[in-house]
């Protein structure tokens, strides 16, 4: 053996020593090892994320450090065997049938926050027993709607101004925020991989819902450390059971006994906490057989909201002046992406004035008396614009003339609501997920 190969064999034994006593030492400390790995790639990647897109999270960056990012999506797919027959548009009903695919983002304070999204084949979820939200109702979730156009594109409309209020709604119950365009990119992606279920029909289109809950599995009144970001999706129809309403008019239960939300609560935010209790009160309405709660405030009883939707009533002032008025957004009313957009079009329009301020019982009961009260009507996503015929407020009927008008303001609204949203016309409120 020359000294080459001396060498040679000496290295290797050297090599192989050095390798056994880093393969103990590995072993003997992985459990720091990993811990610092993990924090220390998710630090560099997600900080060169944040930096890139400071700017874009300036405005929605509340209390998280960080973002999940579209780019770092997987995606696994439905096994051609589970894919799911579609339903017939003329059967479908609201929130019934869901989807092949969803999307779920988990985001965990321990791990530096957000972690990777993922679009899975649709599944249920599994949570620990003290979940946060099943106790708390600490969670919060959004609802919008993608249309398929007359020219087979799918839009998704004002998908900007969701994404911000579901931002609103977590910080008020304590879970993370996000950058809003990067949910915004997860959610197009989910509806392309789902885009068969998206109805070929103006009369149906597919609903959204994302939503956040916080998954802590502990008991207690305090932030939830973990939480899990999902969206759902489902092929809808109209949202009122009886079809007849969305055109004969809803009526109403307006009993003052009953308060949706109040100054200083959460009235204004998409949160579970604000739907649970309007169940019975919805059933009250029902059994006597009205379909809807108009929600009053305060003594003066304020008009509010109507079911979940927000409210509008048109009328003619003294001086023969035509008024639209809606709720000012002070805290007890949700502030409606259809809201915005039903005040933005009328002001466009410029043919009467808008007017955002408080409305009462007692104004709407003077102006129905005085023939002044023409139309009033809900709006909301799931329904578009809903007229509005009778108002049943403590043992009062209150006949409006919504649906009798040769040309209501109402339909004019409806009508060129759907026109951009099922691509009649352009328009930058429907945003192509293409
Ligand atoms: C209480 C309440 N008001 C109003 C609305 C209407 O809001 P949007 O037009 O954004 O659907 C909803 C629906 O989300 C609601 O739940």
């Amino acid at each position: 053996m020359n000294a080459v190969s001396q060498l040679r064999k000496k290295m290797a034994n050297i090599k192989q020593y050095n390798v056994h006593c880093a393969s103990r030492w590995v072993l003997k400390h992985q459990h720091k090892f990993k811990q610092s790995v993990r924090a220390c790639s998710l630090r560099v990647k997600q900080k060169l994320g944040y930096e890139q897109d400071e700017k874009a999270n300036e405005q929605y960056e509340y209390d998280s450090e960080y973002t999940f990012r579209y780019a770092d999506l997987t995606t696994k797919l439905c096994d051609p065997t589970q894919l799911r027959s579609k339903p017939d548009v003329s059967e479908l009903k609201f929130g019934q049938i869901f989807t092949d695919h969803m999307l779920k983002v988990f985001y965990h304070k321990q791990l530096r926050g957000w972690q990777k999204p993922n679009i899975i084949p649709f599944e249920n979820i599994s949570l620990h027993p003290a979940a946060k939200a099943l106790h708390y109702s600490i969670e919060l979730f959004e609802g919008m709607k993608a249309y398929r156009g007359v020219d087979g594109r799918i839009r998704l409309f004002r998908p900007d101004l969701n994404m911000q209020r579901m931002n609103v709604s977590s910080m008020s119950v304590g879970l993370p925020t996000f950058d809003t365009h990067e949910l915004t990119k997860c959610i197009r992606r989910l509806i392309q991989i789902d885009q068969e279920w998206v109805p070929h029909s103006e009369s149906s289109s597919l609903y959204i819902r994302p939503c956040i809950i916080g998954i802590d599995g502990t008991l207690g009144v305090v932030q939830s450390d973990s939480a899990l970001l999902y969206t759902i999706l489902c092929p809808v129809g109209g949202y009122f059971s009886n079809s007849s309403s969305s055109n004969e008019g809803v009526s109403l239960l307006a009993d003052p006994a009953y308060i949706r939300a109040w100054p200083g609560g959460l009235g204004d935010r998409k949160t579970g906490s604000n739907y649970g209790p309007t169940i019975r009160v919805q059933k009250t309405a029902l059994m006597k057989g009205l379909h809807q709660v108009l929600w009053l405030y305060g003594p003066d009883n304020q008009i509010t909201e109507m079911g979940t939707m927000n409210c509008f009533v048109f009328y003619v002032e003294d001086n023969g002046q035509k008024v639209l008025v809606t709720p000012p957004l002070n805290g007890l009313i949700l502030p409606g992406v259809t809201r915005q957009s039903v005040i933005q079009l009328c002001e466009e329009w410029n043919e009467f004035r808008v007017d955002q301020r408080t409305i009462t019982m007692d104004e709407v009961i003077k102006l129905s008396r005085n023939g002044r009260l023409l139309e009033m009507f809900g709006s909301g996503t799931a329904a578009s614009i809903s007229p509005v015929s009778l108002i049943d407020f403590v043992g009062q009927t209150i006949r409006i003339p919504t649906v009798e008008h040769s040309q209501p303001l109402y339909k004019r609204i409806r009508d060129r609501l759907a026109a951009i949203q099922y691509g009649h016309v352009e328009h930058p409120w429907a945003v192509p997920i293409e």
